[in-house]
């Protein structure tokens, strides 16, 4: 046996959860992903999508992408930096610069490049990059590239976060880094307290709007946008995975700055461009978005209900103030059991444990898209209703 079989025969931890029957993970969906999807078998409600704005079967959208397919072909066989550039993608940065109100963007494959490559780049030997303790995993890979000495404050904790900023050299460059909102508790960065203690301490700030964006502000602009405070985020980071229905994502900022990432970052540089038929798919989504606000008035009504459904029927659901509602469950072995008996009822939910929260925090993430109907989330609400009283999680 080799060293690494020899280390990894003993990596049992999924295999308990696959013989107990509640393993949770790489479930196949067979249909496009709807408010209902299916899955080999049967129907079950999706209230595990991060597609905000239920884009990603929109005719409009599906079409777009066919017609890049057939126009630049399925690939662009390189980067941006030197084969991989198509007009349309050109054509996004501009469009997202403008949304965004930000100087200039650059387009990325995937949103966690974006924050791996953007945070390695960024800040150097000498500088310092402050996270909140439950930003996204691409922002914690991206400040452990760096060579920033790293620092991180206790969520939401702003009393924290000034202890750290105190202790700091004022002319040094610092960043803080924080999901605009926390992708599975739902709540949202402190970003008036985060901009007072920037202007405060000579700081940069940089947000990831992943599940912002969409959602939050004018036309789905963002938390920044709908804090008013645009101009004082520094960097503004964004996906095409969740309300833009496609993959890749982007970094907002300044001339001078983008300037830089462009021809520095290297998860832009060394690898390819994202696929025509995504990029197509996110630049239709986005002007959908801006054309129909009825879109994301929708996804507030039902996530209003949703919200107060779950409050009246007296389940713990923390500090979310989003689409994303956590129904905290406190213990792993029941959150993989309730995520499997809601399956079974015909509700799909994710689970969430350790190192996505804090070991005691474990939960399972109900969410919302524009396109659910009220009727569907009362469903959601009644099975796992039933479950979660059976379990002895609420009364
Ligand atoms: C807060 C946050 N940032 C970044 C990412 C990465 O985005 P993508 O899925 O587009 O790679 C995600 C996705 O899970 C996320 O939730």
């Amino acid at each position: 046996m080799g060293q690494l079989q020899e280390r990894y025969k003993n990596y049992r931890e999924p295999q308990k959860y696959m013989e107990a029957g509640v393993y949770p993970y790489f479930r196949a969906i067979t249909s496009k992903q709807g408010t209902e999807v299916e899955m080999t078998g049967h129907k079950v409600l999706m209230f595990g999508s991060n597609a905000y704005t239920g884009l990603t079967g929109d005719k409009r959208v599906i079409d777009a992408a066919k017609r890049a397919l057939d126009k630049y072909g399925s690939g662009c066989a390189g980067s941006r930096f030197l084969n991989g550039t198509l007009d349309i993608h050109v054509q996004l940065e501009k469009e997202l610069a403008e949304f965004m109100h930000k100087d200039d963007t650059l387009c990325f494959s995937t949103g966690f490049s974006v924050n791996q490559g953007v945070l390695a780049q960024v800040v150097g030997k000498g500088d310092y990059i402050i996270c909140d303790d439950r930003d996204h995993a691409s922002i914690v890979d991206g400040r452990r590239l760096s060579f920033a000495r790293q620092l991180h404050y206790k969520h939401n904790d702003m009393e924290d976060l000034e202890r750290v900023l105190k202790a700091l050299p004022h002319d040094a460059i610092k960043l803080i880094v924080v999901d605009g909102v926390f992708s599975m508790e739902g709540d949202l960065a402190k970003l008036p307290e985060i901009v007072a203690l920037k202007r405060k301490y000579n700081c940069s700030v940089m947000v990831d709007e992943a599940h912002g964006l969409g959602v939050f502000g004018k036309q789905g602009r963002g938390v920044c946008d709908h804090f008013g405070l645009t101009d004082e985020v520094d960097l503004i980071m964004g996906t095409f995975s969740k309300s833009l229905a496609s993959i890749g994502g982007f970094i907002a900022g300044d001339k001078d700055t983008i300037n830089f990432l462009r021809h520095t970052c290297r998860t832009y540089i060394f690898s390819a461009s994202n696929t025509p038929a995504a990029t197509a798919a996110a630049l239709e989504a986005l002007h959908i978005i801006q054309n129909e606000p009825e879109l994301i008035e929708h996804l507030w009504e039902v996530t209003r209900y949703a919200l107060d459904r779950f409050r009246e029927e007296g389940f713990e659901i923390g500090e979310t103030e989003s689409p994303i509602i956590p129904l905290y469950v406190h213990d792993v072995e029941k959150t993989f059991l309730v995520t499997k008996l809601a399956f079974d009822a015909g509700v799909f939910i994710n689970p969430v444990i350790p190192p996505a929260c804090a070991p005691q925090d474990t939960l399972v993430r109900f969410a919302l898209m524009a396109n659910h109907t009220k009727e569907e989330v009362e469903r959601g609400v009644q099975a796992l209703k039933k479950i979660f009283v059976e379990q002895g999680i609420i009364k």
